[in-house]
Parts: structure tokens; C-alpha cells; sequence
């Protein structure tokens, strides 16, 4: 342990520990842009800068680590100046223009200049040229970008993907696609996680809000909207709107009363997923010399993407069963139509989702089946958020009303797909009901649940052993996938979840600086499930008469054509 000073005040810290920690431990705030606590440690900003009795210069607080009787000061006058102009500087090469800016309201940057009461800058502007494809679904503003280096940081160390990098030397050095390509020319999987930490608005979504405004407005449309898991547990954190306000039913009004035809739940489509991929599993697993092993999950496009991208000759052990935003969309296109008398040409499908890289996925040629385009358009959370904001609506006011039906009925097992572990633990719940011909326990297999980034559950279903994996985030992925390749590890099913925590930790959710909530917006959605009173993706009445209806049953030749896509002919760039 050692002991320090920090504003005369006295701490203990353990071994290791920065200023910049200690202070916390004391409720000392120093301020701070680049850092990204257990991730990115670059001292590039010198926004942190404090003062150390018997040192000359002025030290990085996020950089210096504590030693034996050292004595700090966090809010010397000299200090103050010092970070007020490294934050001017900062400033001078950053496009100021916070009334236009996506981040507006929650940048880190915007905050520190206001805090600082910077309302002058003696810098002349310099800002460097915008360049960017605007259809990609990450867009990146250049001139916002602060040279923090956290998207760096983040893609390679937690993605392991390492798309961003240092460009250029001295002080013409800056930020971008790794050997000053195109996004679309390396490996992206357009997880989203280097905007949900960029500190500005130098990296977001491509908006597509206009487009589904348009859509609303336009009076030959029926707008159907699905909403995904993960949503649920995110959409009020971007208006300001507490726990308790934040409900599914208040949910389903605001999207109502934004103008949506039908309110509809992906958690339909989630307990159909269970349905067809895990009929798979069973087929495979009982034909276990045709196929290899293990199958994986298809529900990410992230993930999807990556290991069509990094490990091509694997994509035949994908499940063929498309994302549940995508079964949406063609169930959508197909039975809904042809059951509500609608044609299908006058349906826009929107999908709300806590996903960057489903805006991607929607638009792959080869992922409709419909006859049409099957998802028109996908908001992420923090774009439905921001359509709320722009229509006026005041959510809190709002009595809840439920989803539409029949495509708005969802299980709790369909709910916690939200989470790592949720798919995995659908579909076991499903699988030991179909093999030991009652249900289990519904809590029966939450070994995997948590934030962990790979757990691993062993299971005898029927008499059937079942190895199984559940990974997050993409470098995690990429260990499961080498062990895998290497014979160290062996699995009959893996889901991968390509963003840390799963969905709930998704490229769309809201923006929470220094905080990551994909633990705790999980915890809403286990609770969710545990209120539901149908907690088996089997036993979904509106996907039992799905298949009644239209489908027959799992596997069969129309399922296979709407809700199966060959995963070895999409299109990646
Ligand atoms: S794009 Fe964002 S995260 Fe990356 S260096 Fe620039 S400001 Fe930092
Ligand atoms: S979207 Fe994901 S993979 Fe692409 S650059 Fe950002 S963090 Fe890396
Ligand atoms: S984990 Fe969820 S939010 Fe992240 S890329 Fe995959 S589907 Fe999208
Ligand atoms: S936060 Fe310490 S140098 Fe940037």
C-alpha cells in the first residue's frame, strides 16, 4: 500500500494505483478526456494535469502513479491555467459547431470547455478536411476528432481488430483507418464500440432518421416497427427518463405516438430464432458426421461479419438462421401482409435496435426473401431516442399501452437475448423441453449468465451431453474461434455476442461517459424475464400460430426460404 497527500488530505491506495484513481478515492475530481479506465491510458490530452510538491513540471494525473509521501495538488492556480489551455488548444482544432453536432448535450469535450468557463479561444482555428463515405453505418467527422486515441484503443485491445491507427508523424500525426484506407476496405465489423467511446462527436451512426419520418408521413405506408431486447433496458437513459418511467409499455406508446402503424416486438422473431436454430442443433447434432462442430449462433451481424471477414473457411459452421431482426422483417413482409390484407410493397419495416452493424446487415442483397427489401431501415437506441426528442413526444407522460399483436408477443426467453448467455440459454431451455418432453426449470442453465467474456456450460439433455460457449466482445471471440481451430477447446454450440455484454452493451445504445452498463442492463432484462409468465420460446402462442398458419413447422421448405439465408453469399463490402 502506499501512502500520499492529495489537497492536504490524506490516502491509502494500493500498489499501482494513479493519481488520477486516488483522488476518486477521495472525491477529488480531476479532469480528464483521453483516458478510458482499464483500456486506454495514452496521455495524449494533458487535460488531467495536476501539481506534485518538489516536481518542476506538471504531471499527468491519469499517467503518474502514486509513490510514498508524495504530496499533490489537483487545483493550483498553475495547474488550472494549464489544463484551461491545453483544452483551448484542444479546441482550436476541433469543429465548434455543438448546435449541429449528434453529441451535443453529452460530449465530454463540449462539458470540459463549459466547466472550464473556456468562452474565448486565443488559438486560430485549423481544422483538417472531412472525408468520409456518408453511406457507411459508421460515419467519422475528422474535424471533431481529438486525437484521444480511445477508438484505437478500444478496437484493438477489446475488439482485437485494430481497424484504427495512428496516421502521419509530428505534428501532422492524426487518427484513422489503418494504413490510410477506406473502412470499407478493411476487416470493420461495424460493431459500433469505437463510438460508444469516442468522447466527441467524431464518430456515430449514419442517421437514418429522415428516412423514417418520411416514411411516416407518407400516407401510402404502413410503418411497422420491432423493437429489439436490448432496447428496453436503454431507451430512457438518452431523454433523461428514470428506471421506473423507462417501461416496455411506455416503450410501445412512444413509438405509437411517434407515428409507428403497429408496434411490434423483436422478441417475436427472438422465440422463432429459438425455434429454427435450435431445430438445427438438434438436426445436426443427430447427423453429427455430415456437419462440423460447433455450430455458431448467427443472431450478431458484428460477429457474422467478422468471422466471414477473419475466418472465411469457418462460415459453413454458422447457423442458418438469420437474425431475428431479419425473420422479422420477412414474417413481416409475408404473413402479416397477407394476413392484415396489406401490400407488402406499402409496408416499411423499421427496426429499433442497440446495433450499429444491423444497419449493415438489412441491407445485404442476399439476406431477402420477401420479394421485397424485408427491414427498411434500422434506428439504433440513440437515434429512436433522438426521433422521440425531435417529435415533441413527453415520454413521461405517456400511459403505457402494450405491443400490437401478433407480432408483438414475446417470451421471457426471447427477452434475454439482450444479455451474453441469453441465446445460449433460450435455446437450452428449449432444447432440454424438446428432449426430456417437459420443461426444466427456467433458471436451470444460468451458468451463463453475466459478464464475463467466455463461460462454458456442460449439460447431459435426453441423454445427450452438450458443450456449449458463450463469448463477447470480438477479441474474446477470436480466442474461442483459435482454441477451436487449435483442438484445445471443443464445443457442439457457441454464441458469440460481438460487443462486450452482449446487446445491451451494443454500438447504439445511449452514450454513458467512463461507465459501462451492459452488466446492469442486463440485470432489467433476467428481471423482465422472471415477470414474464412465458418463459419458453416454445411455448409463444403467435409463433405456435405462425407456424400453424403459414410455416408448418421448424425446418420446413418455407421456413427455410424466409427464415434461413445462405451465410456464404453475402456481400461484405
Ligand atoms: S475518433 Fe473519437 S475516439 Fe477516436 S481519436 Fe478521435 S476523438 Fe478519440
Ligand atoms: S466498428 Fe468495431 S470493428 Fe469497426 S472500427 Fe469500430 S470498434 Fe473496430
Ligand atoms: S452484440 Fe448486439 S449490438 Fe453488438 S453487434 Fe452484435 S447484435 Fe449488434
Ligand atoms: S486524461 Fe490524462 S492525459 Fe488525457
Amino acid at each position: 500500500m502506499v501512502n500520499l497527500r492529495i489537497n492536504d488530505r490524506p490516502v491509502t491506495v494500493e500498489d499501482g494505483t494513479s493519481i488520477l484513481h486516488a483522488a476518486r478515492q477521495l472525491g477529488i475530481t480531476i479532469p480528464s478526456l483521453c483516458y478510458l479506465k482499464h483500456v486506454s491510458k495514452v496521455a495524449a490530452c494533458r487535460v488531467c494535469m495536476v501539481e506534485i510538491k518538489g516536481t518542476d513540471r506538471l504531471m499527468a494525473a491519469c499517467d503518474t502513479i502514486c509513490a510514498e509521501g508524495m504530496e499533490v495538488y489537483t487545483n493550483t492556480l498553475r495547474a488550472l491555467v494549464a489544463r484551461r489551455n491545453n483544452v483551448q488548444l484542444i479546441l482550436s482544432q476541433h469543429d465548434c459547431n455543438c448546435a449541429t453536432c449528434v453529441r451535443s448535450g453529452n460530449c465530454t469535450l463540449q462539458k470540459l470547455a463549459a466547466d472550464m468557463n473556456i468562452i474565448e479561444n486565443p488559438y486560430e482555428t485549423k481544422l483538417p478536411a472531412n472525408n468520409w463515405n456518408p453511406k457507411l453505418p459508421v460515419i467519422r467527422t475528422a474535424s471533431k476528432c481529438v486525437q484521444c486515441f480511445r477508438c484505437i484503443a478500444v478496437c484493438e485491445k477489446i475488439q482485437g481488430m485494430s481497424v484504427w491507427d495512428f496516421l502521419g508523424t509530428g505534428s501532422r500525426a492524426t487518427v484513422g483507418v489503418r494504413g490510410g484506407k477506406k473502412l470499407d476496405e478493411v476487416n470493420c465489423a461495424y460493431c459500433g464500440q469505437c463510438i460508444t467511446h469516442c468522447p466527441t462527436g467524431a464518430l456515430r451512426e449514419r442517421d437514418d432518421t429522415e428516412k423514417v419520418i418520411s416514411a411516416i408521413d407518407d400516407p401510402k405506408k404502413v410503418v411497422v416497427l420491432q423493437v429489439a431486447p436490448a432496447v428496453r433496458a436503454a431507451w430512457g437513459e438518452g431523454l433523461g427518463l428514470p428506471k421506473e418511467l423507462a417501461t416496455e409499455g411506455r416503450m410501445a406508446a412512444a413509438f405509437r405516438a411517434a407515428g409507428a402503424n403497429y408496434v411490434f416486438d423483436t422478441n417475436f422473431a427472438a422465440d422463432l430464432t429459438i425455434m429454427e436454430e435450435g431445430s438445427e442443433l438438434l438436426y445436426k447434432m443427430k447427423h453429427s458426421w455430415e456437419f462440423r462442430r460447433p455450430l455458431f449462433t448467427s443472431c450478431c451481424p458484428g460477429w457474422v461479419r467478422f468471422l466471414k471477414l477473419e475466418y472465411p473457411d469457418m462460415v459453413p459452421q454458422l447457423s442458418t438462421a438469420k437474425s431475428p431482426q431479419q425473420m422479422f422483417g420477412a414474417v413481416t413482409k409475408t404473413w402479416f401482409a397477407k394476413t392484415h390484407n396489406i401490400d407488402p410493397k406499402d409496408i416499411f419495416c423499421v427496426s429499433v435496435m442497440p446495433c450499429v452493424a444491423k444497419k449493415y446487415e438489412c441491407a445485404v442483397p442476399e439476406i431477402n426473401s420477401s420479394g421485397f427489401r424485408d427491414v427498411d431501415a434500422v434506428l439504433t437506441t440513440r437515434e429512436v431516442d433522438r426521433l422521440l426528442r425531435l417529435k415533441w413526444i413527453n415520454v413521461a407522460d405517456l400511459p403505457e399501452e402494450e405491443f400490437d399483436s401478433p407480432l408483438g408477443e414475446g417470451t421471457g426467453a426471447a427477452v434475454i437475448f439482450g444479455a451474453t448467455g441469453g441465446v445460449m440459454e433460450a435455446a437450452l431451455r428449449t432444447a432440454y423441453a424438446v428432449l426430456e418432453g417437459h420443461n426444466p426449470d427456467p433458471d436451470a442453465f444460468q451458468a451463463v449468465r453475466g459478464t464475463d467474456g467466455r463461460k462454458e456450460i456442460s449439460a447431459t439433455i435426453g441423454g445427450v451431453p452438450v458443450r456449449a460457449c458463450v463469448a463477447s466482445g470480438l477479441a474474446n471471440a477470436r480466442t474461442v474461434v483459435e482454441d477451436i481451430r487449435a483442438g484445445r477447446a471443443q464445443y457442439d454450440f457457441v454464441e458469440i455476442m460481438a460487443c462486450p455484454g452482449g446487446c445491451a452493451g451494443g454500438g447504439g445504445q445511449p452514450f454513458q461517459e467512463g461507465m459501462e452498463l451492459a452488466g446492469e442492463r442486463g440485470e432489467t432484462l433476467y428481471e423482465i424475464d422472471r415477470n414474464n409468465p412465458v418463459r419458453f420460446s416454445h411455448e409463444n402462442a403467435s409463433v405456435q400460430k405462425a407456424y400453424d398458419d403459414f410455416f408448418d413447422k421448424p425446418l420446413s421448405h418455407r421456413a427455410h426460404e424466409l427464415l434461413h439465408t445462405d451465410q456464404t453469399k453475402w456481400s461484405l463490402r
